[in-house]
């Protein structure tokens, strides 16, 4: 482990520390990263991360600050007049990332437009389109639709039995069959959604990023996100054409025929809304019930306890989500000089509030590291917090509540049948492969 008396400054994080953070690879390796977490928490809660590349370098990225604290990355979060989602981006990416992206949306330094690169008064103009729909009242409507796919879900693993890959069987594919049937995907154009997404955040994964190739160097994986995008906006594009002109009661018409401002909402906006409906609706609740299965798996004891006593789900289900953290950072920028934990914070600068750090805060979550399904209280802040929250918070809770039903009912013991992998990503990240062994009821 470095020391802070590696640094030149006391607010600037050792280099090795600065690498990690950036580096998709140390998110799939998880617990060093956990430690280098903790060690800045305790000595440098507001850290300077510095690129250790040479400027020019396709890897370098401007400087930003880490902020590791559950209190600091609350206080960002709930602050959104003073930290601003939009004059940066918002998801962390070096500087030929930044400018590949300003190349081919014509300036603009966001890939994709959608709800969380707004900033007030636009955003609740466009988020308030769609919230009432994921709430929990007009969730109920959905509930039988999706205890329905979850039963088959777990028919399609039972089937596969003794031994199969969650992640392929279950974890992958259900979240993905929800959040298409809200939209109003049709089924048979799910495997593209699903490719799409994974290149999208998986882009950094070679097992995820469908190109065949193992590390492909950071100019392919940029053109391939951007390809994703591209992709993702021409099939959004005829969808909407067809809800304008036959709209249901999909969430895409609600989109497609939205209004805000007095007029139609533009293309690029519009591409921007599905997208993030369609990408973050799946790939984190997917890593978060991924997550849960291994812990229950790895702790008989505790898969029982569930199993017999079922109102102890929604705990599981928290605990995972907290656990798993699978949106692992966002970024801010400062919008007037402040202060963060005692650090200053100039105007314009770039901040990084990190969620699995946040939510590994001994101060907040004792024994962190630990999956405790009575975990309590547990006010992670994995969905964020503030104007930005999640949108889908109650949706991804719902959905995987009915799915541990269905497994609980029909699973009678598991246990792991291979190592589990996790993916290689700076982004949202999670369990890439879970091999389990179970028997069933
Ligand atoms: C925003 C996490 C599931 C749709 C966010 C944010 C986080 C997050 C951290 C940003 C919050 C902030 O900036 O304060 C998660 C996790 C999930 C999950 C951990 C599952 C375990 C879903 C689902 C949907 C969804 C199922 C979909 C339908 C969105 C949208 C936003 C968002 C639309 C942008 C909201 C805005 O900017 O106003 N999510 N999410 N998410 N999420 Fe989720």
């Amino acid at each position: 482990m470095a020391t802070a008396g590696e640094t030149i400054d006391d607010s600037v994080a050792p280099r090795e520390i600065a690498h990690a953070v950036i580096d998709p690879k140390s998110y799939a390796a998880w617990d060093p990263l956990l430690d280098k977490f903790d060690w800045l928490r305790e000595h440098m809660p507001v850290a300077r991360i510095v690129s250790d590349q040479p400027e020019g370098s396709p890897l370098w990225h401007e400087p930003f600050w880490l902020v590791t604290r559950y209190d600091d990355v609350m206080r960002i979060s709930k602050d959104n007049a003073t930290f601003l989602n939009n004059p940066r981006p918002v998801v962390f990416t070096t500087k030929m990332g930044e400018d590949f992206a300003r190349a081919i949306t014509g300036g603009s330094h966001n890939l994709v437009e959608s709800l969380v690169v707004f900033d007030a008064p636009i955003h609740m103009n466009y988020r308030k389109l769609t919230q009432e729909w994921f709430m929990p009242k007009s969730l109920k409507r959905i509930e039988a639709q999706i205890r329905e796919l979850a039963n088959e879900t777990v028919d399609r693993l039972v089937a596969a039995g003794p031994e199969a890959d969650f992640v392929k069987l279950v974890s992958a594919p259900y979240p993905l069959h929800v959040v298409m049937q809200i939209l109003g995907v049709p089924e048979e154009d799910e495997p593209r959604m699903l490719m799409l997404t994974q290149q999208m955040f998986g882009g950094q994964d070679e097992d995820l990023n469908q190109s065949g190739m193992k590390d492909l160097p950071p100019e392919a994986i940029t053109q391939l996100v951007a390809g994703a995008v591209a992709d993702f906006e021409a099939y959004f594009s005829r969808l909407t054409s067809e809800r304008r002109a036959h709209p249901t009661e999909d969430v895409a018409s609600i989109i497609a025929n939205a209004i805000v401002d007095g007029e139609h909402v533009n293309d690029r906006h519009l591409a921007g809304y599905y997208i993030i409906l369609a990408a973050a609706g799946h790939d984190t609740t997917s890593a978060s019930t991924a997550g849960a299965m291994m812990a229950l798996a790895r702790d008989p004891e505790q898969f029982a306890r569930v199993k017999a006593d079922r109102s102890l789900l929604p705990g599981i289900v928290e605990e995972a989500i907290r656990w798993t953290s699978p949106v692992q950072n966002f970024m801010r920028t400062a919008a007037t000089d402040t202060e963060v934990g005692g650090q200053a914070i100039a105007k314009d600068d770039w901040l990084m509030i990190n969620y699995v750090a946040a939510n590994h805060d001994p101060a907040q979550f004792p024994d962190p590291r630990r999956f405790d399904a009575a975990r309590s209280p547990n006010r992670h802040l994995a969905f964020g917090a503030g104007a930005h929250q999640c949108l889908g918070l109650h949706l991804a809770r719902l959905e995987m509540r009915i799915l541990f039903e269905a497994l609980l009912d029909r699973l009678e013991s598991v246990e792991l049948a291979g190592e589990p992998k996790r993916a290689n990503s700076t982004f949202v990240g999670g369990l890439k492969t879970l091999p389990l062994r179970f028997t069933t009821a």
